[in-house]
């Protein structure tokens, strides 16, 4: 059985075949950074246009690399909550349009649940039931996850997502989009403990929130005082960028780390699955590692680096939706969620 998984939530567009067993046959991404780059964050707009010129292509080649047609297709898969609208609704049209014309069945995919099974993916063995931290640049979420496509949501952040956070101090800094990956080379050789940054609700043992808005007005008011607006990004040296830089990402991971052990805590259960765009970066793996093996330790599932960030190959959780015998109808609707645009 071959199915044909797309995925349109945010600024890629990607698009993957997987077999019956969730493995991957073929994986294509186009990602869209170099269009929001200068904006220092996702347009919606611009990300839905793109998407409508590159899905088709991308599909294309999904099943050139697959080495296969249109009509060896069983099934066709779609990311359909949580994301922007307009990008959300590129994906569903043409993932609709596939399956009236082949006459297959559709399925909908949550794409945070997707994020999660990259980690079973990885593992190769069952990884439910966990604790589940998806850390993206929409989304900063701890779920109790029963199975593959049965999660409970135990709390996430009342303000900006991690990734959004990256993204954010990255731009006051002057340092490209994403950020994420800018500030973590730039925090290379820093201090992490050089400059002194708040830590949201760490003092709230059993609150399983996230807050990082405030962490990023404090490094706002570092760089250009309180109430004052921002313009130039000041001149730092080097080492003045890499202490900042390792400090802020330092407070992100703290909180990450203290909410995912207080979720494990809280659960009872034993093992944590951290997946999305933030869990590509290394401080955070390191420092998850170090937890888990400690005197409280746990089993750590850690999304493989390459399906961190949007992919179609994690959309393989289509399958369990399969397996379930959960089909939709071409009634099937968008449900963009509490993705904030713009960042
Ligand atoms: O999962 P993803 O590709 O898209 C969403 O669903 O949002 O995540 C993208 C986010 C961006 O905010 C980006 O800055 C962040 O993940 N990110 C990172 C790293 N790589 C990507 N954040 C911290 N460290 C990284 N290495
Ligand atoms: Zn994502």
């Amino acid at each position: 059985m071959l199915l044909l998984t797309l995925e349109t939530t945010c600024d890629e567009t990607a698009a993957a075949v997987v077999d019956e067993q969730a493995q991957v046959l073929s994986s294509v991404v186009a990602s869209q950074d170099e269009l929001h780059v200068r904006f220092g964050g996702v347009v919606p707009e611009i990300a839905a246009r793109a998407h409508l010129e590159r899905i088709l292509p991308v599909i294309d080649e999904a099943l050139r690399r697959a080495n296969i047609d249109l009509t060896d297709l069983n099934a066709v898969a779609v990311a359909t909550t949580p994301g922007l609208a307009g990008s959300l609704l590129v994906g569903l049209s043409a993932a609709k349009s596939l399956a009236l014309a082949l006459g297959i069945p559709l399925v909908a995919v949550d794409h945070l649940q997707a994020h999660v099974y990259a980690c079973q993916m990885a593992a190769g063995s069952p990884v439910y039931p966990c604790v589940a931290l998806v850390a993206s640049g929409g989304h900063t979420s701890l779920f109790r996850c029963r199975s593959a496509i049965d999660f409970e949501l135990l709390g996430g952040t009342i303000d900006d997502a991690a990734g959004e956070a990256f993204d954010k101090v990255a731009a006051l800094l002057g340092l490209p989009y994403p950020g994420g990956p800018a500030i973590e080379r730039a925090a290379q050789g820093g201090n992490p403990r050089a400059v002194r940054l708040p830590r949201s609700f760490l003092d709230e043992p059993d609150r399983l929130e996230f807050s990082f808005s405030g962490l990023k007005t404090a490094v706002r008011y570092l760089l250009y005082g309180q109430g004052k607006p921002v313009d130039q990004p000041p001149a730092l040296s080097q080492q003045e960028l890499a202490d900042l830089t390792a400090s802020f990402q330092e407070a992100v991971v703290d909180c990450l780390v203290a909410k995912a052990q207080a979720a494990l805590r809280l659960t009872g259960l034993t093992t944590l699955c951290v997946a999305g765009g933030v869990a590509a970066n290394a401080r955070l793996g390191q420092r998850l590692r170090q937890a888990a093996a400690s005197r409280h330790g746990f089993d750590l599932q850690l999304a493989p680096r390459a399906l961190c960030t949007d992919n179609a190959a994690m959309g393989a959780v289509a399958v369990e939706r399969l397996r379930a015998g959960l089909f939709e109808t071409l009634e099937l609707d968008a449900k963009p969620g509490l993705v904030r645009p713009g960042r």
